[in-house]
């Protein structure tokens, strides 16, 4: 429907907020739910009940060309032209892919990842696509959930500053812009906290732990300006995530006022009978609508069951029209009613453009962690006599790839067999043998890795997880290499010669064996279409890692959960005390700790000033120090804050990440970085659950990682100050 005279809604001149109560004046009953429903790729069925108003939203369709045929359907054939709202989970990255985000997270630089973000919103607005279900900003502790893979890790604090940094990418400054897309954290909320790191499974955690563990990046989120917010499958303490009033009506919208719209995840409303608290499809959609999910992901709940809900006086048309004006309101603002279409040549133009692959060469090479370096192994010269990469993952196009890997094509990989040849010099001789599979029992391929080993000056041992071991329902009960990879290694490292492990993975995997033996070992998770070249670059020097650790890794999965901000408890860990609480099998202490990451050239901290010492309930603290690089080569420093609140009316956690900042410095250069602590920012929750300040000493780590802590101080607060909820 379009032509004549318009109607106020159509009229881009109005305020969106009259547009949207036009509009909504407008519509049936019918067609208002219709806004409602959600539904994943294209049918005749589907195009019929779009023609009807009876449609939304769709997710997973994409291309300049079919979004349009099918927009064309909702603008031009139906009685009001509501266009459809296109949603795709692009998580890092639409075609031009980066590293997952468990690796974007290891960068510890939020720039890097609202460029990715940007990039990504580009390409996909180009394409159609006006909205991403991301980012995924679940804190997980526990790496045997595959979904790990899609956030930022354990810590709420550097949780929330790539829930910011990615909204602000995908959204710029205006969701009208034909190069933005409206974000969509998720999953709301705690969904990470799954019991057993089993995906989809039961929450239940204290109302403590939700605030200052699992919402703060929500928050983040919001407070960045999300349009929506995804709610996730998991019970919640007993109410499932995607009918539970106190998460998304009491804190999301009463406490922090957030005006945007939730959408279920895929079919949650439905489960909430699977879950037990609804009978039937009336008792979900009533459950869901009244606690505060909008639109209904593939459920077909809400179209089944909401009419008639309104009919028979169960559920006030008032909620439906607050739904309704949610899910308009963001379609308004996206510009959807004033320019339905997309231009196809603009895709063509930048979607895997040059300055695209380039960024993600260079955001590649940022999220690298060098674990180990044993006498300083890498870089290795390119002009060595030969080399043999040898592993499963070292020439294989899908991994790198990652999970969630939007329109990602393995063509468009360069494995780290390419990037290796693309780097050496021509006298240079490169073997290439898989060795084995990544998963499974067979040895085959043992006895030509071997020799290829024996042939050479290095071997360069790519090994880890294919990209279907992480993401959603890829959670693994136990952390090792699988299949017969560690035996590989250990058959490699018998021939004498010197290997350089790669590990690419979704998770922190229990690699002791060889973390003990290996010299060198980088952490390249999945890092997308550049991985080969970005890989390469940091073996030969041509780049120095810099990236540092999200989460921990454990030394075997029976010290999971394992985080670094974790309680003192009454019998703190003593090695040579038995009666505290340790292991009697294993070291207490992670294989590696949240915010490790070496480089080839060595950093020098010192000049800790804290200021004021005597901290007033107005003030804000100081903290500045100076970094210096004492190498001879050029490198990235991530410099972190930790806090502790030693004595307070509640146990506290022996550390906190309060500030980061990754900074580049030439050989010989020194620089100043200063950190502003906001009293708020050393606040919790207390035994009223009020979010407090105590008067009391506060102490100051300043270090190359949570365990590499390199200069302390303190600071005195004097007063008792009490800040809103959240
Ligand atoms: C999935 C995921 C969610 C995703 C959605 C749409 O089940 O849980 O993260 O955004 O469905 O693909």
């Amino acid at each position: 429907m379009r032509g004549g005279d318009k109607p106020l809604y159509l009229d881009p001149s109005q305020p969106i907020d009259r547009r949207v109560e036009d509009l909504l004046a407008r519509m049936t009953l019918e067609e208002k739910v219709g806004q409602m429903c959600q539904y994943s790729g294209i049918t005749m069925e589907y195009e019929r009940m779009i023609r009807e108003g009876r449609i939304g939203s769709l997710l997973n369709v994409f291309g300049a060309d079919e979004t349009n045929r099918i927009q064309r359907i909702a603008v031009e054939e139906s009685r009001l032209g509501i266009p459809l709202i296109f949603g795709l989970d692009v998580l890092h990255g639409y075609k031009t892919i980066f590293p997952i985000p468990l690796g974007l997270a290891s960068t510890w630089d939020p720039d890097i990842v609202r460029r990715a973000a940007s990039i990504a919103a580009a390409e996909a607005a180009a394409d159609g696509v006006h909205w991403t279900f991301a980012p995924m900003v679940d804190i997980a502790r526990d790496p045997r959930w595959g979904r790990i893979a899609e956030g930022a890790g354990e810590d709420p604090y550097l949780g929330s500053a790539m829930a910011r940094a990615y909204v602000e990418g995908y959204q710029g400054k205006s969701l009208s812009d034909p190069d933005t897309i409206v974000a969509c954290p998720k999953h709301y909320v705690a969904y990470g906290g799954a019991e057993g790191g089993r995906d989809y499974n039961t929450v239940d955690i204290s109302e403590r732990t939700l605030r200052e563990i699992y919402l703060p990046p929500f928050r983040a989120a919001v407070k960045a300006g999300a349009g929506t917010l995804m709610s996730a499958f998991n019970d919640l303490n007993g109410i499932p995530a995607s009918a539970n009033p106190h998460t998304l009506r009491t804190i999301l919208r009463g406490e922090w006022g957030f005006e945007g719209f939730v959408v279920s995840d895929w079919n949650a409303i439905g489960e909430l009978i699977t879950h037990g608290i609804a009978g039937n499809i009336y008792e979900a959609a009533e459950k869901a609508l009244k606690a505060g999910v909008d639109m209904d992901m593939q459920g077909d709940v809400y179209r089944r069951a909401l009419v008639q809900l309104v009919r028979e006086g169960r559920i006030p048309e008032g909620l439906i029209d607050d739904a309704v004006r949610r899910i308009l309101k963001i379609k308004f603002m996206l510009g959807l009613f004033d320019r339905p279409y997309v231009d196809p040549e603009r895709a063509k133009k930048i979607i895997k453009c040059r300055e695209h692959l380039e960024a993600a060469l260079e955001i590649a090479r940022k999220s690298i962690v060098l674990l180990k370096n044993d006498g300083n192994l890498l870089p290795l010269s390119r002009d060595l006599g030969s080399i043999a990469v040898i592993g499963p993952l070292a020439d294989d196009h899908e991994a790198p790839l990652g999970p969630w890997s939007c329109l990602g094509d393995p063509k468009d990989v360069v494995t780290v067999l390419e990037g290796i040849k693309s780097k050496v010099s021509p006298k240079t001789k490169v073997l290439y043998a898989k060795g084995c599979d990544i998963e499974g029992s067979s040895k085959e391929g043992f006895d030509e890795a071997l020799r290829a080993a024996r042939e050479s000056e290095v071997v360069i041992a790519v090994v880890g997880e294919s990209r279907d071991m992480s993401g959603e329902a890829a959670c693994r009960a136990y952390l090792d290499l699988p299949g017969v990879q560690e035996d590989l290694l250990k058959a490699l490292h018998a021939t004498g010669t010197p290997i350089v492990m790669v590990l690419m993975n979704g998770r922190p995997l229990s690699i002791s064996w060889a973390a003990e033996n290996i010299p060198a070992i980088i952490e390249a998770w999945f890092l997308g279409v550049q991985a080969g070249y970005a890989i390469a670059d940091v073996i030969f020097g041509d780049y120095n890692p810099g990236g540092k650790l999200p989460v921990t890794f454990p030394r075997t999965v029976g010290q999971v959960p394992i985080y670094y901000n974790h309680k003192n408890t009454g019998r703190p860990p003593l090695p040579d005390v038995k009666w505290t609480s340790k292991y009697l099998d294993i070291p207490y202490t992670p294989l590696f700790p949240f915010g490790h990451g070496l480089s080839y050239t060595r950093f020098e901290y010192s000049g800790l000033e804290i200021s004021p010492v005597e901290v007033g309930a107005n003030d804000t603290v100081k903290v500045r120090f100076r970094v210096r690089n004492v190498g001879d080569r050029e490198g990235d420093e991530v410099a972190q804050l930790y806090i502790r609140d030693p004595v307070a009316s509640v146990t506290r956690p022996v550390k906190e990440l309060k500030g980061f900042k990754r900074v580049t410095l030439k050989p010989g250069e020194e620089k100043t970085i200063e950190f502003t602590l906001m009293l708020e920012d050393l606040s919790f929750l207390n035994s009223e659950m009020k979010r407090v300040v105590e008067p009391g000493e506060f102490r100051v780590m300043v270090g190359s990682s949570s365990e590499d802590i390199r200069l302390t101080g303190s600071f005195t607060v004097k007063d008792y100050v009490e800040f809103p909820l959240m």
